[in-house]
C-alpha cells in the first residue's frame, strides 16, 4: 500500500473525530453572523420555503451589499481586499491589523516561480493551447496536502496538539504514531540554512501586531525538533499561514466553535488558493505572450522501468 494511502487509512480508522482538517465535516451548518436578528420562522420551515440560504451578500437593491454594507460605502471608507475578505469569508469587520495580515498572506503566496506544481501545470496547459480559465484551473487543481493545501491540516493539527496539552515532543511522537507527515513542516528547497523569507516576514508581522502568538510559539518548538532530525523539516509557508491564522482567529475573538466550523469548512486553504491564483494567471498570460509551443517531457527525464529493460 502506498505511504499516503496508509496514512489516510490510519487516520480514518483510528482518529475519525480528530481528522477534521482532512475529512471535512459532513454535518450541515448554517453559521450566522453575530448581528443576525432572531428568526421568526424555524430553520426547517425556511429550508422548505427557499432553495438557498445566504448570509453574506445581497444584490437586490441599488447596489451589492457585503454583509449589509453597500459597496460604495466600503470603497468610500477605503476598505481593501483584506477587509472584503473579512466580510465575505469571516463575516466580520476585521480590525486593521488583521485585514493587513490577510493582505500580507495573499501577497506572500501570490507566486513562487514557474517550477512549483501549480505554475508548472498551468504552463503546460497553456502551452497545450488551453484557454486562460482551463489553464488556471489546471494549476489550481494541484493545490493539495503536499502543495499549498496543507494549511487546513496544519492549522487543525497544531491547534489540536496545543489544545490537548501535548508537549512539542509529544506532538511529534503522536504524529509519528499516526504515521503522518506533519502538515506544514518540510520544504523541497528551503531549509535551516536557506530559510523561507516569506515565513520570516509573516512571523515578524504577527509578533509585532497580534495580541498573542501562542500557537506559533508552540509550533516553533515543534520546528526545533523536526529540524534537528533533518534540516529541510522547517515550518513551511503553509504551516506558518495555518498556525498564524489560528492565532488571528483567536485574537479577533471567534469562539472555539466558530474556529472549528471554519477549519472544517476548508477556510484556511482558501488563502493560498486565492493568493496563488494571482501568480498562476501571470504565468498563463506570460506563456501566451511568449507564444510558447507545446511542451513535452524530454525522454532523458524519464526512467523507463519496464520488463526486460536494464536500468542505466
Ligand atoms: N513530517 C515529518 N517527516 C517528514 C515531513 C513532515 N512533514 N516531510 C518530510 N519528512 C521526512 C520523510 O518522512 C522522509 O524521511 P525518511 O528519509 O526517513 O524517509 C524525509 O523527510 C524526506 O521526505 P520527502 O517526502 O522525500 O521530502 P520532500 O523534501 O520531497 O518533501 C514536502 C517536501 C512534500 C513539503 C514534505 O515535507 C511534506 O509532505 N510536508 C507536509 C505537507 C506540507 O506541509 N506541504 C506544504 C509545503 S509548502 C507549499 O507547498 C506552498
Ligand atoms: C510554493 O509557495 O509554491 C512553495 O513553497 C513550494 C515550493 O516548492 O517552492
Amino acid at each position: 500500500m502506498k505511504k499516503e494511502n496508509k496514512i489516510k487509512k490510519n487516520l480514518i480508522i483510528e482518529n475519525p473525530k480528530e481528522n477534521a482538517g482532512a475529512a471535512i465535516s459532513k454535518s450541515k451548518s448554517y453559521a450566522q453572523p453575530k448581528h443576525t436578528p432572531a428568526k421568526s420562522i424555524k430553520e426547517p420551515e425556511l429550508e422548505r420555503k427557499y432553495q438557498f440560504i445566504t448570509t453574506i451578500s445581497d444584490d437586490r437593491g441599488e447596489e451589492i451589499k457585503y454583509l449589509g454594507i453597500p459597496l460604495s460605502k466600503l470603497i468610500e471608507d477605503k476598505n481593501g481586499i483584506g477587509d472584503i475578505i473579512g466580510l465575505l469569508w469571516l463575516k466580520r469587520k476585521l480590525p486593521k491589523y488583521a485585514s493587513n495580515f490577510v493582505e500580507l498572506v495573499i501577497e506572500a503566496v501570490a507566486d513562487h516561480g514557474p517550477c512549483v506544481s501549480g505554475a508548472h501545470n498551468a504552463i503546460v496547459a497553456a502551452r497545450a493551447g488551453k484557454d486562460l480559465v482551463s489553464s488556471v484551473a489546471s494549476g489550481l487543481l494541484t493545490i493539495g496536502p503536499r502543495f499549498g493545501g496543507a494549511i487546513d491540516e496544519a492549522g487543525h493539527y497544531f491547534k489540536w496538539g496545543k489544545d490537548s496539552g501535548l508537549s512539542p515532543e509529544g506532538f511529534v511522537n503522536e504524529m509519528m504514531k499516526k504515521r503522518m507527515l506533519i502538515p506544514g513542516i518540510g520544504h523541497k528547497v528551503k531549509n535551516v540554512n536557506n530559510p523561507d523569507k516569506r515565513v520570516v516576514l509573516l512571523i515578524n508581522y504577527a509578533r509585532k501586531n497580534f495580541q498573542k502568538t501562542e500557537y506559533l510559539d508552540y509550533v516553533l518548538k515543534i520546528e526545533k525538533i523536526t529540524t534537528s532530525k533533518k534540516e529541510n523539516l522547517i515550518l513551511n509557508i503553509d504551516g506558518c499561514i495555518g498556525v498564524l491564522l489560528v492565532d488571528m482567529l483567536k485574537s479577533i475573538e471567534l469562539t472555539e466553535e466558530e474556529i472549528s466550523e471554519r477549519l472544517n469548512a476548508g477556510l484556511l486553504n482558501a488563502f493560498f488558493v486565492l493568493g496563488r491564483t494571482i501568480g498562476i494567471i501571470g504565468h498563463v498570460i506570460d506563456q501566451k505572450l511568449l507564444k510558447s509551443n507545446l511542451y513535452r517531457v524530454p525522454y532523458d527525464d524519464v526512467l523507463y522501468r519496464l520488463p526486460g529493460q536494464e536500468i542505466p
